[in-house]
Order: structure tokens, then sequence, then C-alpha cells
């Protein structure tokens, strides 16, 4: 075992020589240095970096207590035990308030080197103690940590479960309804056209009303085919494009109500991104027609576009309902809509379109100020 570091504060010699003799007649290991004053009593606390110390109550020139507490306060942990010629009880249980590990009367000195085992055996158990604690909390927090990491992860996944069950329902759903609408659809088209060829060159009237029967009947089997082609998870086909070609393109599909006003961006604003001409189109125009949905009376319709970083933007702004906090995280799931004839699938075949094309949709939004989704596609390299 080391040998123990003793702070002996004492100003009788022969008590510290005798102190000193019943260590060492208990078999204690030990070096010691005796002080009787304040100044190097606190000199040999810096210095000696003692295990224990022994402090005399009654001193000329010095105050044990004082002594105690000045050690306490400097070193909590190291123990400190009160030698006294004699001393009151009252005193006694002052000194151990104070912070004494114990105290022992100089006329039953062979107590002592007990008295210091047990303060150190104590002191040892208390940092073990300390220790284990302090080993039990960072392992309660990495605990902490890895479960709320596990939840997070488990969470994820149950939610693409829960995406990928839907699309399992809206894929079987699809097949069956282009198979059921199938024949009757061929059946209306045949019709259709028996009825145009009858009526060609006779009444131009009939004849439009045909041709606005025949384009619905077109986009009720284009829905389905959307619909098995969403569920079977398409590939991109990346090419070069120019942005203002996209706007222009998706622009000259669709019909912009006359009281909504439309900004667009200058074709020198708007990049060159790598990406698959036909799935960006479609995003564009899908965030469009929502934008456009969010705005039945009037409002302001902002397309902006830009580089930021290493890649290109599309950014589509509206004056509508906005979107509320707690809805924005499910807007992208299939089948969420909050409009009465909405099917809730536009904007998950957006966001599968942009992860496809390497691209994301980010967006922000206030409810009853509006909302903007900005679409984030890798640059081409060439122009
Ligand atoms: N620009 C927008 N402004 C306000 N709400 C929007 C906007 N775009 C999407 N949303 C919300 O997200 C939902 C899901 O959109 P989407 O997937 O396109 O399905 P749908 O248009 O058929 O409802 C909408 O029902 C609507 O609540
Ligand atoms: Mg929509």
């Amino acid at each position: 075992m080391k040998k123990l570091r003793i702070i002996i504060l004492e100003d009788l010699d022969l008590d510290a020589e005798l102190m000193k003799i019943k260590l060492k007649r208990e078999g204690l290991q030990f070096t010691s240095i005796t002080v009787d004053s304040k100044e190097n009593f606190q000199k040999a606390l810096e210095e000696f970096s003692p295990d224990i110390i022994l402090v005399d109550y009654k001193l000329p020139n010095y105050n044990g207590m004082e002594a105690m507490q000045f050690s306490l306060e400097r070193y909590p942990d190291l123990p400190v035990i009160i030698v006294t010629g004699s001393i009151n009880e009252e005193t006694a249980v002052n000194c151990m308030k104070e912070g004494a590990t114990d105290y022992v009367l100089k006329d039953s000195l062979s107590r002592l080197a007990y008295a210091v085992e047990g303060a150190i055996k104590k002191k040892r158990i208390e940092e073990e103690k300390r220790r284990a604690e302090e080993e039990l909390r960072n392992l309660n927090v990495e605990l902490e940590k890895r479960v709320e990491e596990r939840t997070t992860e488990l969470m994820k996944v149950q939610k693409e479960l829960l995406n990928n069950e839907r699309l399992a329902v809206i894929g079987k759903l699809a097949a069956s309804l282009s198979n059921e609408l199938e024949n009757p659809l061929t059946a209306m088209r045949k019709s259709i056209n028996y009825l145009k060829e009858k009526y060609q060159g006779v009444d131009a009237e009939s004849q439009k009303h045909l041709d606005t029967m025949e384009e619905a009947i077109m986009k009720a089997s284009n829905l389905t085919y959307k619909l098995l082609e969403y569920v079977h998870a398409p590939e991109a086909n990346p090419s070069g494009i120019g942005g203002m070609e996209i706007i222009e393109d998706v622009l000259s599909r669709i019909r912009i109500p006359e009281n909504i006003k439309l900004y667009i961006p200058k074709k020198e604003d708007t990049p060159y991104f790598y990406a698959d001409k036909e799935q960006v189109g479609h995003i564009v125009q899908n965030l469009l027609l929502n934008a456009i949905q969010s705005m039945p009376s009037s409002g302001e319709l902002v397309i902006k576009s830009g580089v930021i970083g290493e890649r290109g933007y599309l950014e589509i702004t509206d004056t509508g309902t906005g979107i509320k906090r707690e809805e924005i995280e499910q807007i992208f799931e299939p089948l969420y809509t909050t409009k009465l004839s909405g099917i809730g699938l536009g904007l998950s075949i957006c966001k599968r379109y942009a992860d496809i094309n390497d691209g994301e949709i980010r967006v922000n939004s206030k409810p009853d100020e509006g909302s903007t989704f900005r679409l984030l596609l890798p640059l081409s390299e060439l122009e």
C-alpha cells in the first residue's frame, strides 16, 4: 500500500511525536509533516498534498476549527481528524457538524490509527461511490440518447411502412379500376367514333360535343394509367433542360384563372437542370395546380428560379390559404388531402419524382398568408 501523507497541525512537539509513535505502532505506513502556525499549515496544504490532516483543536497562535474550515473549503474530500487534549461534548458535536471526519482525545491516542484508517476508508468508499454515480449518469445519458435515436428510426420506418402499405392498396385499386374501366371506356370510344362518322359534315355542334366526350374519356384512361405508373416506381431519364423551357411548357398546358396575377422569372435567371424533363414538368404542374386551388377567389402566383450552392431551383409561391404547421409533414403522404374532390396523390408523386431525380422539395407556409414550394434539382454541366 502507498504511504499515507499526513499533516499534523500541533504546537507541542511531544504530542506530535506521540501521535506518530502510536500510528507506527499500529503498523501504519506514512510520511508526515508537523506545522504549528496558520501560515505553515496553509503552505503545507498546498505543497505537501496530504491524504489526511490531524488538527489540534486548541492552538496558541491558530485555531483548529478555522484550520479545518480552511481545508474543507479548498479540499472538501480531504479527511480532517480533530485531535485534542480535552473537548466537551458540545464542541465535539460541533466539529463533526462542521465537517470533521472524526475526533480523538489525546489521552486515548491508541484509537488514532483506527480513526485514520477509518477516515481513509470512508474517503475511498465515497470516491468510488461518486465514480459509480458518475458512470451511471453517463450510462443513463448514453442510454437515453440511444433510445431516442432508435425511436426516431423506428418512427421513420413505421411511416415508410405505412406509406408503402398505402401504395400497395393504391396499386391494387388502380389495377382493378383500370381493368373495370377498360371495357366501358372502349365501348364508349367505339360509339363516339360511330356517331362522329355519322354526323361528319352534318352537325358541327354535335361534332364539338363528341370531341369533348372523347377528350374526357382519354383523361379517364390516362388517370388509371398514371396511378399504375406511380405505384410501379418509374425511373428518371435525366438530360439537360432549361428552367424557362419547363415553365413555358407547363404554362401552355394549364389555364391560370383571370383573378390570379402571375409572375414568371426572366429567362437569364433560370439555370439549366439535369433531370427528367417530363417528371420535372409533372412536378411543376402539380405545384402550380395546388397553388391555384389554394386561391379560389384571387391572389398572386410567383414563379422564381435560380441557383443555390450546387443546385438549381424552381420556386412557386402563392398567396393562398397556407398550410398549418402540424399538417406540413403530412401533405407529402399518399392519399392525404384536405380538398373535397382531392385525391391526395399530387404531392406524393412530386416527392417521388424529386427523389429519383436527386432533387428535393421544400415547403414554407403560413396559414392565411400563403405557401412557397421550392424544387431543388442538380444543375446541368452543359447549357
Ligand atoms: N399551395 C398550397 N397551399 C395550401 N395547401 C396546399 C398547397 N399545396 C398542397 N396543399 C395541401 O396539401 C394537400 C395534398 O396535396 P396533393 O398531394 O396535391 O393532393 P390534392 O391536391 O389532391 O389534395 C392538399 O389537400 C392541401 O391541403
Ligand atoms: Mg394536388
